[in-house]
Formats: structure tokens, C-alpha cells, sequence
């Protein structure tokens, strides 16, 4: 079986639908043909200042949102990056193997520091892919799933990977992305031009899938659209339209095509209705799922020690060669 690793930040309660189109679906589907490693990304999510509190209670929604989506502790490994120690320990090494250079190229990173000001730019946030390319080889994953917008942070870690195998010899598995063609970027409602994320987009523009079902409804019954009237796929000509006939493909599988077919002859008034109504049967009972893991956090805690556990074993065989390569006096 081949192995995959992924990781979703806590920060912001509620995942949005651009997490689960262009990643979460991905790791439920792949749990059943891979070795699967899931991770809510903590260490990650304290780059920027958090709330402690907050924080707490964050990660415990991320992971009752992931066993929501359809994550099974059964099939896979979910866990919380700090409750594995071993992905800082080997950070450091990837920290000596990185260019100052290399990482300053990141665009999440110069986004994202242009976005809270260089006085508010921790180091942490300039490191951030030199973690994630920790989480990646630690676990020697094959595959990574993510949206478009990681596909960087991969390319980094491949990069990584071969520089430390060739100074030290074979040593990690180089990753490759696992990018899905139909739903790897979700645009924001009120501006498909820019990606839906938490950060950037308005209220308006992000569909929470925490949200209730009339707060969704309506937020996609005024997306933006174009002056037209054709209800037709065109990325460059008509992004609203496109956008929103992804999301509806991607969660009813009905193929773009199909829908262009269905939609002959009528408004987009009547896609917004029927993308809404794709998206809140969907949304609802995902909601009462989450509400139900997070009625009981006792057991959610006592899965998630479970599958810190089970990581660890690997993290740890990992590490330790890792450290002999490098040249680290073993420990007696
Ligand atoms: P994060 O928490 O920002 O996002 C989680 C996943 O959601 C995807 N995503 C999107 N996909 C399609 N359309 C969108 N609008 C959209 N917005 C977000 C992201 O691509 C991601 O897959 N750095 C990572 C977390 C991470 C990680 C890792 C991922 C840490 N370590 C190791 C993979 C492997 C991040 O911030 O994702």
C-alpha cells in the first residue's frame, strides 16, 4: 500500500468548502486504498497569534469536522501534530537543508507576511513549509493531497527530500502532490477571481460548512456572477458561473458537461438555487455529524491519543534514522 500524509490547520472553527472539495474528500476516499496519515496542523497554526482557549477548541472541532466528512479512525491515522513531537525534531534538520533564499520564494509566505506587516512576521510564519516538509517525510509518504495552493510546499519537500538522500544517502521517499483536476481551487462567491479562504475572502464570498443552511443558501444565491445569461464552463469568460458549476459537479457528480445540458435555456438564478441545494444537503448532515463527536470530547481526545500513537511508531523509526544519517551520537 502506498502511503499518504496530509494536514489541515484548526485555526478558524468552521472548515470552508474550498478545505473540503480540494482536500478533505480526497483523504476520505484515499483511506480506503492507502496507508493513511491525517494531521490537524496546530504547530502550523500558531505562526500567527492564536487564543489558547481558542486553540483547544479548535482542534477538537477540526478533528470532529474530519471524522463528520467521513475520516474513520479505523482506516486511517488522524492525530494532532503537537502530540507527535518527532515533526519539530526533525524540522530542525530541514531548517539546516533549506535555503534562506528558497523559503523567502514561498508565495504563502509572502502573502501572508505582506498581509500582517513585517513587525508582525514571525520567524515562525518564514519556516512554516520547512515544518510541513517535516510532517511530509517523517511519515516517508508517497502522496500528498492538498488543493492547488500547496502545490509549492510539495515541490519544496521534493527538493528537500533529494538534497538530504544525496548529502547523506537514500534516505526519504520523495512525495508527489495529489491534486484533483475538478475541484483543486474553490473561488470565493464574491470575487472568482481570488481563491475562498478564511484570510482573504469577505463573509460573503466564504461558505462555512459550519454555517447554518440559510446563511449558506443565501450566500450562494448572490454570488457573483457575469452579464450573461449562458450557463456554460469558461474559466477566463465567465468565473462565477464556472465556479459554482464546479461545486455542484464535484458534490453531486454530475459531470460539467451534463449540467451545461441541463442548464440550457435557463437563468443563472436557477444554478444558484440548485448549487445551494446541492450544497445544504450536503452541509446538514455533515453538521449533526460534528455535533455529535463534539458532545463527547472525552472520546475525541481519547481517539485522537490513539492515533498520536499509532504515528509516533513511524515518526520515531523515521526520526531515529534520520538523526544517524546526519551524524547525531546515539543516545545510550
Ligand atoms: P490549510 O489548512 O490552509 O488547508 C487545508 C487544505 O485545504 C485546501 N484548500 C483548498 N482547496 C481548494 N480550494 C480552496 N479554495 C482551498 N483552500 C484551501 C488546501 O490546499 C489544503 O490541502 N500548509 C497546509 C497544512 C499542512 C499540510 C502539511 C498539508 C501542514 N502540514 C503537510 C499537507 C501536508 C495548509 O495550510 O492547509
Amino acid at each position: 500500500r502506498l502511503r499518504v500524509l496530509s494536514g489541515i490547520q484548526p485555526t478558524a472553527g468552521s472548515f470552508h468548502l474550498g478545505n473540503y472539495l480540494g482536500a478533505v474528500r480526497q483523504w476520505v476516499a484515499l483511506q480506503e486504498t492507502h496507508d493513511a496519515f491525517y494531521a490537524v496542523v496546530d504547530l502550523h497554526a500558531i505562526t500567527v497569534p492564536q487564543d489558547p482557549a481558542g486553540l483547544r477548541e479548535a482542534t477538537r472541532l477540526a478533528a470532529a469536522q474530519l471524522l463528520g466528512a467521513g475520516l474513520d479512525p479505523e482506516r486511517c491515522t488522524l492525530f494532532v501534530q503537537s502530540h507527535v513531537p518527532e515533526h519539530t525534531q526533525l524540522a530542525w534538520v530541514m531548517n539546516c537543508l533549506t535555503g534562506f533564499g528558497e523559503a523567502g520564494r514561498m508565495t504563502q509566505f509572502k502573502d501572508k507576511s505582506a498581509k500582517v506587516g513585517a513587525e508582525h512576521t514571525s520567524v515562525g510564519l518564514f519556516t512554516y513549509p520547512v515544518l510541513q516538509v517535516a510532517d511530509i517525510l517523517i511519515y516517508q509518504a508517497d502522496e500528498v493531497p492538498v488543493g492547488e495552493d500547496q502545490r509549492q510546499h510539495i515541490e519544496l519537500t521534493r527538493d528537500v527530500a533529494e538534497r538530504f538522500n544525496s548529502r547523506y544517502g537514500q534516505t526519504f521517499t520523495v512525495p508527489a502532490p495529489h491534486i484533483t483536476k475538478g475541484a483543486a481551487k474553490i473561488y470565493d462567491l464574491q470575487d472568482p477571481q481570488i481563491k475562498m479562504s478564511k484570510s482573504a475572502s469577505s463573509p460573503k464570498g466564504l461558505v462555512n460548512l459550519l454555517d447554518p443552511p440559510k446563511t449558506t443558501a443565501k450566500k450562494i444565491r448572490s454570488a457573483v456572477t457575469d452579464t450573461g445569461t449562458e450557463v456554460r464552463f469558461d474559466r477566463e469568460a465567465k468565473p462565477g458561473v464556472s465556479n459554482l458549476l464546479t461545486i455542484h459537479s464535484a458534490l453531486s457528480g454530475i459531470g460539467v458537461p451534463e449540467l451545461e445540458e441541463k442548464f440550457t435555456g435557463q437563468l443563472y438564478g436557477a444554478l444558484k438555487t440548485e448549487v445551494a441545494d446541492v450544497v445544504v444537503g450536503w452541509t446538514t448532515p455533515f453538521r449533526e455529524r460534528v455535533e455529535h463527536y463534539m458532545a463527547d470530547p472525552a472520546e475525541l481526545d481519547r481517539l485522537l491519543a490513539r492515533g498520536a500513537e499509532k504515528a509516533r511508531v513511524v515518526a520515531s523509526e523515521t526520526l531515529s534514522e534520520a538523526y544517524e544519517k546526519v551524524g547525531f551520537l546515539p543516545p545510550r
